[in-house]
């Protein structure tokens, strides 16, 4: 059974997608839809929407998100935004360490780790992502790159400071490829990452953090996915985008 210590959060991470219109169209339909929702429900918008997307949600209980931040307050660090200036913006959530940041934008785990400490600071909480490249998890590196993700991107925090922070495991081969990891290695992946959150900093901050998945979850495969005891919501990529399948997802049924 899944702990009734961890509500259920469903995040969509719309990327760098939609226009400011389409945006609050469908940040009001999911903030009407929201009181029928099987968890906590919040949108990780791009920073130009963040104004737009706050007003639109305003009244209603899903949380504003944003896809990234620098670990700086402030000062000349030009094109980068801060964890101050986030909250100060209405966020309540931040995603940080994504699998194309990583990728594409070259972060490691210590990035990882000076961002999630200032949007900890600030109050927000961090969306931590982490998971293994399919020629990871083919060559059986799958549970060394998530155990030094975590060893590093999780390290030097106050137990109770690092409570508020989520896991996302994002299996880099399941993203945006419409190839999903099975319920099956959802759960043993979020049990593995749960047993090295106990390593590092105990039972009681394991069996309470949120492990996300993600990587194609839709409409079809969420119910699955979430009737895993340890997998406790979904970061929501592609069908975050659409209002019929992420209201779909937000209302899922645990099977
Ligand atoms: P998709 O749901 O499009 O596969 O994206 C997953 C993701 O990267 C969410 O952060």
């Amino acid at each position: 059974m899944t702990s009734s210590l961890r509500r259920p959060l469903l995040a969509g991470n719309w990327k760098m997608n939609l226009t400011l219109s389409q945006s609050v169209d469908l940040a009001r339909t999911v903030a009407e839809a929201a009181g029928s929702a099987s968890g906590e429900v919040a949108l990780c918008v791009p920073f130009t929407a963040i104004a737009a997307v706050g007003a639109a949600l305003k009244g209603s209980s899903v949380r504003l998100g944003a896809q990234d931040l620098y670990w700086e307050a402030s000062g000349a660090y030009t094109g980068e935004v801060s964890a101050p200036m986030l909250v100060d913006a209405g966020c309540a959530m931040v995603v940080v360490g994504h699998s194309e940041r990583r990728k594409l934008f070259g972060e490691g785990d210590e990035w990882v780790n000076k961002k999630t400490a200032a949007a900890l600071k600030a109050g927000l909480t961090p969306i931590v992502c982490i998971g293994e490249t399919l020629d990871e998890r083919e060559s059986q590196k799958t549970w060394r790159v998530l155990e030094t993700q975590i060893a590093g991107g999780l390290k030097g925090f106050a137990p109770a400071d690092l409570s508020r922070a989520v896991i996302a495991y994002e299996p880099v081969w399941a993203i945006g490829t419409g190839k999903t990891a099975s319920p099956a290695q959802a759960q043993e992946a979020h049990l593995f990452v749960r047993g090295q959150l106990k390593k590092l900093y105990g039972e009681g901050l394991a069996q309470g953090m949120r492990i996300l998945y993600g990587g194609s979850v839709t409409a079809d495969n969420a119910d699955s996915l979430m009737a895993q005891p340890d997998v406790d919501g979904a970061l929501v990529g592609g069908a975050s985008l659409k209002a019929e399948s992420f209201l779909r997802i937000m209302r899922f049924q645990r099977a």
